[in-house]
């Protein structure tokens, strides 16, 4: 893409937001205020707002390798931590996505030098959920899975977290677990059973005493 080309765009942009809206500037200077704190992998096809048709303003976002929530990642941990205390948000996302470049180099026998640590996460995933992932005998509907319980379990990782579990019992936050399409674009919600997961969970990971 020629950087030119962004400049211009942006310029574009600024037209038609002023068009529709001639305040547009001056209201999005007034502050923050989103409901969602969206957590997803940095691969540029999964543009977080525009796949959910999403505003400037609606969602908060961090983005890493394979949408990763690592408890000594400070990173993660200050988006999460301010995101929930201080803009209270109401949902926690964690949307990962099919062909994960990610999840799939965490499924070879490689040395990719300073991502191995990073990588490693995702075997330990897969680690967690061999018998299940061996069972699948086709490749791509291993992957796949994969990518579904990676979501999965970065999702519950927030739920180990003092923040989440606090923001939960004082006012309901929410955690969710998604998956983007891009073969189709679509969105899907794994729909998991985060009430009995959270139980399970504060059995060992309580930190709300
Ligand atoms: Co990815």
């Amino acid at each position: 893409m020629d950087l030119k080309k962004i400049f211009e765009n942006n310029k574009n942009w600024i037209a038609e937001r002023l068009a529709t809206d001639p305040d547009y500037f001056k209201k999005l200077s007034n502050g923050q205020n989103p409901e969602v704190l969206y957590i997803g992998c940095s691969d540029s096809r999964v543009s977080a707002e525009e796949l959910m048709g999403a505003c400037p303003g609606d969602i908060f976002v961090h983005r890493n390798i394979a949408n990763m929530v690592i408890s000594i990642d400070l990173n993660m941990m200050s988006v999460v931590n301010y995101a929930v205390n201080s803009l209270k948000v109401k949902h926690i996302v964690v949307c990962g996505h099919y062909l994960c470049g990610g999840v799939k180099a965490a499924m070879e026998a490689k040395d990719l030098g300073i991502l191995n640590p990073w990588l490693r996460n995702i075997r330990d995933v897969y680690r967690m959920h061999k018998e299940e992932l061996n069972a699948i005998p086709n490749e791509t509907e291993r992957y796949n899975r994969l990518v579904e319980l990676n979501v999965e379990e970065q999702s519950y990782n927030l739920l180990k977290t003092a923040a989440v579990q606090k923001a939960h019992l004082e006012r309901g936050l929410r955690v969710h677990a998604w998956v983007f399409d891009m073969q189709n674009g679509e969105l899907i919600d794994l729909k998991v059973d985060f009430k009995s997961k959270l139980k399970e969970i504060m059995e060992i990971y309580n930190l709300n005493e």
